[in-house]
């Protein structure tokens, strides 16, 4: 039997279709193992402000298909650098994490279960010194987390993002024009390269890989010669040109990541002079690619990765991160985890297969 009796459980950072099947499998799991399980909703915010809801099965019962998360996502609620206003308005931060350690103490909690990508794992590592025991499971839609082969949610955004570049295909050939699609994934390529090679994207641009626009045009207009009079490009928000900085909508304080945008009409403005025969139109698919049900491949996952979270609570493990490795679910030491992206590399065999089948990144390699 297990020393844990009472953990608090939190979805952090932005939301990611898979949470809810998560919850699902993390609940019922330590239900069954004799643990209680209380929730930190909004992340982190619950356990700084000492305010935990009860989430026992009933809560979580046929959940696991539905997007979002029923105890509540924040990004704000980051323990070490939590956004507040200083005399003049202005918007600053402070330390709060000596609060989270005080609910944890005062709720008789005896190891958090984080579920977030990169900054929830780092928030999480670093509350350990002040005696919080935690286990995490990764999340992201970017798919960016080292240590694990893949995060739920992923597929979800690859196979919406899929869908509307197939969709944008008729309307693109109908006008002749050249269609940017520009996909979230923060500064990493995968759900451009997935959905890109999946949707038959003639042009990929990924952050990995600073672009050159006079490649992307000549691609057009190698294209236009062979008779093809449309393109369709894919890109990353975090694509930057060669030289060039990332696409940024909005800065944020300390401790918080800046708001990425604009790639995409960046990408075309530059695209308008050299290749003036063509309308360029640009499509930011936006949020929607976090919205939603989550694909069966994610519930799978997700549920997976819940019951092995319970189970590594159970049997006292702390500091680790349950991953998928070659196909079966373990643990890793959490740190792994921690400000180490993953990201596309030039040789991943995706990026070759790309290539292979005529796909232009902009970029000589
Ligand atoms: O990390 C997930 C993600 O969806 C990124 O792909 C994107 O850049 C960011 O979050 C958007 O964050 P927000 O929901 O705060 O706009």
């Amino acid at each position: 039997m297990t020393s844990v009796r009472r953990i608090a459980v939190l979805t952090g950072g932005g939301d990611a279709p898979g949470l809810n099947a998560v919850l699902f499998g993390l609940v019922t799991r330590a239900e069954a193992l004799g643990i209680q399980c209380l929730a930190s909703e909004d992340g982190y915010e619950g356990l700084i402000k000492g305010t935990l809801t009860p989430l026992d099965s009933t809560r979580v019962r046929g959940i696991a298909s539905q997007g979002g998360s029923v105890i509540g996502c924040s990004n704000r609620a980051n323990p070490f650098s939590y956004p507040r206003r200083d005399a003049e308005g202005k918007l600053t931060t402070e330390d709060v994490s000596e609060r989270v350690a005080w609910t944890v103490r005062n709720e008789n909690i005896d190891l958090v279960v984080a579920i977030g990508g990169d900054g929830t794992m780092a928030m999480t590592s670093r509350l350990a010194p002040l005696g919080v025991r935690s286990v995490g499971v990764p999340k992201t839609i970017d798919n960016d987390l080292a240590a694990t082969d893949v995060t739920f949610g992923f597929q979800s955004a690859v196979d919406f993002a899929t869908m509307a570049v197939d969709r944008i295909h008729t309307t693109a050939a109908a006008h002749d024009r050249v269609m940017i699609i520009e996909v979230m994934g923060r500064y990493a390529g995968w759900i451009a390269l997935e959905a890109g090679l999946a949707g038959g994207a003639n042009v990929i641009v990924l952050p990995e890989f600073e672009y050159d626009v006079q490649r992307i045009a000549d691609a057009i207009h190698a294209r236009r010669k062979q008779g093809q009079n449309y393109s369709i490009i894919v890109i990353s928000e975090g694509a930057k040109p060669v030289g060039g900085t990332h696409a940024i909508t909005k800065d944020m304080p300390a401790g918080h990541l800046p708001k990425l945008g604009g790639a995409g009409d960046r990408l075309a403005k530059s695209l308008e002079q050299l290749v003036p025969e063509h309308e360029i139109r640009v499509t930011v698919l936006g949020h929607v690619q976090r919205g939603g049900s989550p694909v069966a491949f994610d519930r799978v996952l997700g549920i997976r990765m819940g019951v092995a979270a319970a189970e590594a609570v159970a049997r006292g493990d702390d500091g680790v991160m349950v991953s998928l490795r070659d196909g079966k679910i373990v643990t890793v030491p959490m740190g792994d985890a921690v400000g180490k992206n993953r990201n596309v590399t030039a040789l991943d065999e995706r990026v070759l297969a790309a290539r292979a089948v005529g796909v232009e990144f902009g970029v000589e390699f």
